[in-house]
């Protein structure tokens, strides 16, 4: 089966690309199932109900998060009801969300996803190995295909989890950093491996920020919103195509559309929500 991981989705540009591009390449690209990290999806931080529902209408599989999970508090309720999304593994068990999804691909085969959260620059939090193993042992044994976004600083403790999970999952993918990597391949135990996907959403930017207002917070010291940044907008991730049998990665490719190449494919679900 091939599956899609789409890197972090950034403000409405983000979302509208995978909006714009994703009916049309799930089916001349033949993919079966599409993970995607909307933790940026509403004006750059947190996701809402509505972008949910859009991302979910527009081909996404499942939604994976991270470190702004909760900055819009409307989620809680589609995080504690809707089967398509999960929260952090390694976060407590009474924060809102579930550990894990189990899932169906379209052509029937279930599929696992686990978002773990890394602890190294970010906020305290569980630890990601611990729950890996915990969550392992939860998901059934026939469910053989276990996709992780790991969503994370520092390379090293993406590279750590890589190897820990080796052999046990199908896909580690890195999030949280939206500059991509080029790390891709596959681990000598099978498990398909990027440090980061990179960013969906305005190249034209400090990681999905307007340049000019991160410059002048930097340099000046004084508090200054970050709004979105506009242009050169980008979908980034990795296709990955697993062997269903065994769960293990067969082949992995970096995946970067840029907007024409996003109109190519031409199907639009258009819906006129004003999400930002
Ligand atoms: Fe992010
Ligand atoms: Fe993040």
């Amino acid at each position: 089966m091939r599956v899609l991981f789409i890197g972090d989705i950034v403000g409405r540009q983000g979302v509208g690309i995978v909006v714009d591009s994703l009916v049309g390449m799930r089916r001349e690209q033949s993919i079966d199932f599409v993970v995607a990290n909307g933790e940026n999806s509403d004006g750059g931080s947190g996701i809402t109900p509505s972008i949910y529902r859009k991302l979910i209408k527009a081909g996404v599989d499942c939604v994976t998060l991270g470190d702004h999970i909760y900055r819009k508090k409307d989620i809680i309720e589609i995080l504690d009801t809707q089967d398509r999304i999960v929260k952090p593994a390694n976060y407590p068990a009474i924060a809102p969300g579930k550990p894990y999804a189990i899932l169906e691909s379209a052509t029937g085969i279930r599929v696992a996803v686990i978002s773990l959260m890394g602890r190294v620059f970010m906020k305290p939090v569980d630890c990601p190995f611990a729950a890996a193993d915990r969550v392992m042992a939860e998901i059934p044994a026939d469910v053989k295909v276990r996709l992780v976004d790991f969503h994370a600083e520092a390379t090293s403790d993406k590279q750590l989890m890589g190897r820990y999970l080796d052999g046990r999952v199908s896909a580690l993918m890195g999030t949280h950093t939206h500059v991509p990597t080029a790390d891709t391949q596959i681990l000598p135990g099978g498990t398909a491996f990027q440090c980061d996907l990179g960013m969906t959403g305005p190249h034209n930017s400090i990681l999905g920020r307007d340049i000019a207002n991160v410059t002048e917070a930097t340099i000046s010291f004084r508090p200054i919103a970050f709004p979105v940044a506009k242009g050169d907008v980008r979908l980034s991730g990795a296709m990955v195509d697993i062997d269903s049998r065994t769960g293990l990665a067969q082949r992995i490719e970096r995946v970067s559309l840029n907007e024409k190449d996003a109109s190519r494919y031409g199907d639009s679900n258009d819906d006129e929500d004003d999400d930002r």
